[in-house]
């Protein structure tokens, strides 16, 4: 399945569930300045997720483009790490909850994309006891043995309770994997999804949007309960087109690889290091490329210096290896 199709099948389908389609927003909120980029589908929606603003409906379903800059010294190092996504997602606003977020996912996963139930685990908080119960008695999607308890804010574990940033709406989490069984030269243990034991690939994640955490850590509940879900869209494409763990062998990048592979005249999956600096030109020329269609120019401060980054380490690796 191409990305076109998978991004189409994804907005079809929660159309058919009553959700209306809206377009990205730009990669800078101009509505928000306390985010540098819109990191997550849900950034432009905070005002209609706290109330401060009406939504055009109560379920919205949009593709939005999103940049994260915590990985960028990681791009390269391996197939799966990127700092542009597109984010598929669906987002019910003080409309349904937990048991209805979780069918639909699943039924979309399963029945629409073809996944074989029995590859898939999910996660949830550790004392989300509702989630749970929806997963393996509720809806019966899985068995207890397929479920992890993750996180325990507590202990100063945020696995499993997402947040865009520190402060603000937040909530405990569902996460599902691809559980790719036991992995060469990783111990036989029983790793969980939350250990990078190269087991489990993330492709779909279900925040339950509950709380606003304030500076000093507390957790004020929302006058409303929001869904927010966020699927990346090159995870999902890798596992579709039979190429999990790398998105530089999907369609979403294989036109930039070919390029790169005919202006270098060395061909991606041969050497380490030249694959390392194939995978950060790939990388970084289309988040850059999107940053300044976004309006972003190349300068020494803020957004800027992230673009400035971005291309001059693009550059010294086509110069050097690629
Ligand atoms: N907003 C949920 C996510 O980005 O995973």
């Amino acid at each position: 399945m191409n990305s076109e199709e998978i991004r189409e099948r994804f907005i079809k389908f929660f159309e058919a569930k009553g959700h209306v389609r809206l377009p990205s927003a730009p990669l800078v909120l101009k509505d928000d300045p306390s985010v540098l980029f819109t990191s997550a589908g849900m950034q432009p929606l905070v005002p209609y997720f706290n109330g401060v603003k009406q939504p055009p409906a109560k379920r919205l379903v949009t593709i939005q483009k999103v940049f994260r800059a915590t990985d960028i010294e990681e791009v390269g190092k391996d197939g799966y790490h990127q700092t542009f996504f597109e984010m598929l997602g669906n987002f019910g606003i003080g409309d349904y909850w937990k048991k209805e977020a979780i069918d639909w996912g699943w039924e979309l996963l399963t029945k629409q994309f073809g996944f074989d139930p029995a590859t898939l685990v999910a996660t949830v908080y550790f004392d989300d006891d509702e989630a749970f119960d929806i997963w393996t008695k509720e809806l019966a999607l899985l068995p207890n043995d397929r479920m992890f308890r993750l996180g325990n804010l507590a202990l100063g574990d945020d696995t499993n309770f997402w947040s865009p940033g520190p402060i603000g709406l937040c909530g405990p989490c569902s996460e599902v994997f691809v559980d790719r069984g036991p992995q060469p030269g990783v111990a036989p243990h029983r790793c969980d999804p939350s250990e990078n034991c190269g087991r489990y690939l993330e492709i779909w994640n279900f925040v339950f949007q509950q709380y606003d955490r304030k500076a000093d850590g507390s957790l004020t509940p929302l006058k409303m309960k929001n869904i927010d879900t966020g699927v990346g869209l090159e995870r999902l494409a890798q596992v579709l087109q039979g190429v999990a763990g790398d998105a530089y062998r999907t369609d979403l990048f294989q036109p930039l690889m070919k390029k790169i592979e005919s202006l270098s005249g060395k061909k991606y999956g041969q050497a380490k290091d030249v694959d390392l600096s194939m995978r950060i030109v790939a990388e970084h020329s289309r988040a850059a490329t999107f940053f300044i269609a976004d309006g972003i120019a190349p300068s020494n401060e803020w957004r800027g210096y992230v673009l400035r980054r971005l291309i001059r380490r693009a550059a010294l690796h086509g110069r050097t290896s690629a």
